[in-house]
């Protein structure tokens, strides 16, 4: 199973990048447009063919321009379609559900993962609209009005076309957005030492395209092109470099990162232990406590928000940033896959001032709002048709909306992932959430109708049993790995993060979604509708 598509390349001969950046706080509209570009991963690789954000072709850049957004403060973005090619990089599915533009041309919407955005703005699956002006049922507009009244975080923005979004965003269309104020906690490490990880993992040809198989590995399925149910790459890219390395000096630093693979979980660890390792956030902001990490869960889509200290390491020191984490179905080189980054510790002053904070806030009382929350158990489960799709709670993107909270009250989704194999990674649109439990399930119990996945855990018959809560997994998240075999219980408010009630009608058109974050089970049906009820009154 384990095979290199990808040429060797020598790992850490290029510098870490600084991603451009955008100020969209300043009330003008900034359009950001999709374009066709060549751009260069590594030295020993010839350029490659990306479809990448940008203000121009000329500036468009893998992964796009850092998005600059202040709190409270509407930022105006349009997103504009340049791609004119009539067919896509990579080979499209027929067999997958799919945008069908009546006149071709590659279909696009963006959606800004994280935020408390208005229906109409948030880059619904079937908003896409090509260059040549065909939409899809769901389109509105091009343009957008991010409010940002959610609380400082880091949030991302990428493609979200029906069954192109793995391909959109394997073909680079992906970037990171900051809300940021002037309230966040004092003493964090800014500036130069504030650095912004953007992690992904591709498959090169030695032309330097970006190979993306039209046959899945582990499957009998002759016909070609057919859905490959996890894309992992051999080639491990930070910040659109391959295995690039950067200088620290001994001191304090601040990383913000992005896990922006299709399927790969990462799990870093520096390989020098006298690095310490403090998060201070997640999807959704700052955690109330700091936790000390001894290694780096990093899951698709997941942004951590660490101070990372160096000031023990003496100057001269390399240090590698390495990935332990090997689902079993990772079908690509194990080796190269273990490589993120390397770190040399250099001469220089730390910043000035930069503390790690014992205490970020008080944490949310929740006990009243469990008792009263709606429950719904909804299960991940792998079906038994050649393509082996993904479903959630045994059902496709077409069927009827279920998931049909009210606005303004509180859920416990009881997430069961029947799958033995991979995580599915759950991501909610509009909302954060909080994981209450995570527990094993005895699936095989449960399928000889031994226990009962309907009776929570305590209860006599129940096939849950009991385990600690990860410490990775605490704070605000807006997504969250389900490992195989587990269930996950979230607290879901249909509230904004602020407090009070939303400034925009979150029960509009054309709704909202909640899928796999697996970028390739997303495309295969593991998405289903989320429809905000309006309040009963
Ligand atoms: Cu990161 Cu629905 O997406
Ligand atoms: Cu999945």
């Amino acid at each position: 199973l384990h095979m290199s598509v990808s040429p060797a390349l020598t790992p850490y001969i290029q510098e870490l990048p600084r991603l451009p950046s955008i100020d969209i706080s300043t009330g003008v509209q900034v359009t950001l447009g999709v374009y066709k570009v060549s751009r260069s991963v590594h030295p020993e690789l010839p350029n490659t063919t990306f479809y990448c954000y940008g203000t121009s072709g000329e500036t468009a850049s893998c992964p796009g321009p850092n998005l600059e957004a202040k709190k409270d403060v509407t930022s105006y973005v349009r997103f504009e379609n340049h791609l004119t090619d009539e067919s896509h990089l990579f080979v499209v599915d027929p067999t997958l559900r799919q945008a069908k533009p009546p006149r071709g041309g590659i279909p696009l919407i963006t959606h800004l993962h994280g935020a408390e955005t208005e229906p109409k703005y948030d880059g619904h699956a079937e908003a896409w609209y090509t260059a040549a002006g065909d939409t899809g049922p769901a389109f509105v507009t091009r343009d957008r009005e991010f409010l940002n009244q959610q609380p400082e975080t880091l949030l991302w923005y990428h493609d979200h076309t029906l069954g192109y979004t793995r391909l959109n965003i394997v073909a680079g269309l992906l970037g990171l957005y900051f809300i940021r104020s002037a309230h966040e906690p004092p003493n964090l490490p800014s500036g130069e030492f504030e650095i912004p990880l953007v992690i992904q993992d591709k498959q090169f040809l030695p032309d330097g395209s970006i190979n993306f198989p039209t046959k899945s590995f582990n499957l009998s399925v002759s016909s070609a092109p057919n859905w490959c149910p996890s894309y992992m790459g051999d080639v491990i890219l930070v910040n659109g470099k391959a295995w690039p390395f950067l200088n620290v000096v001994r001191g304090l630093y601040r990383f913000r990162i992005l896990n922006a693979a299709s399927a790969r979980t990462f799990r870093l660890m520096f390989s020098d232990s006298r690095v310490k390792i403090v998060q201070i956030g997640t999807d959704g902001g700052y955690v109330w406590t700091p936790v000390e990490l001894a290694d780096i869960y990093c899951p698709p889509a997941y942004r951590l928000d660490l101070l990372v200290d160096f000031s023990a390491i003496p100057v001269g020191s390399t240090i590698f940033l390495n990935n332990s984490y090997m689902e079993s179905l990772a079908t690509n080189n194990p080796t190269t896959a273990r490589l993120v980054m390397k770190l040399n510790v250099v001469e220089g002053l730390p910043a000035q001032n930069v503390s790690i904070p014992t205490s970020l806030g008080p944490a949310p009382n929740l006990t009243e709002v469990i008792s009263q929350a709606a429950y719904r158990q909804l299960t991940l489960s792998t079906q038994s048709e050649p393509y082996l799709r993904e479903m959630l709670n045994l059902r496709v993107w077409s069927d009827p909306a279920t998931e049909m909270p009210q606005l303004y009250s509180h859920e416990i989704w009881d997430i069961v992932n029947l799958n033995g194999l991979g995580s599915h990674i759950i991501h909610l649109h509009l909302v954060n959430f909080l994981l209450l439990e995570w527990q094993p399930v005895d699936v095989l119990k449960a399928s000889r109708g031994l226990c009962s996945l309907s009776k929570p855990f305590g209860e006599p018959d129940s096939c849950f049993t009991e385990a600690p809560t990860p410490a990775e997994s605490i704070g605000w998240k807006d997504t969250i790995a389900v490992t195989p075999l587990h269930s996950l219980k979230v607290l879901v408010p249909f509230f904004p993060r602020s407090g009070g009630s939303y400034n925009f009608d979150a029960t509009a058109f054309p709704g909202y979604v909640w899928h796999c974050h697996k970028i390739d089970h997303e495309d295969h049906d593991m998405m289903r509708p989320l429809v905000i009820q309006p309040a009963s009154s």
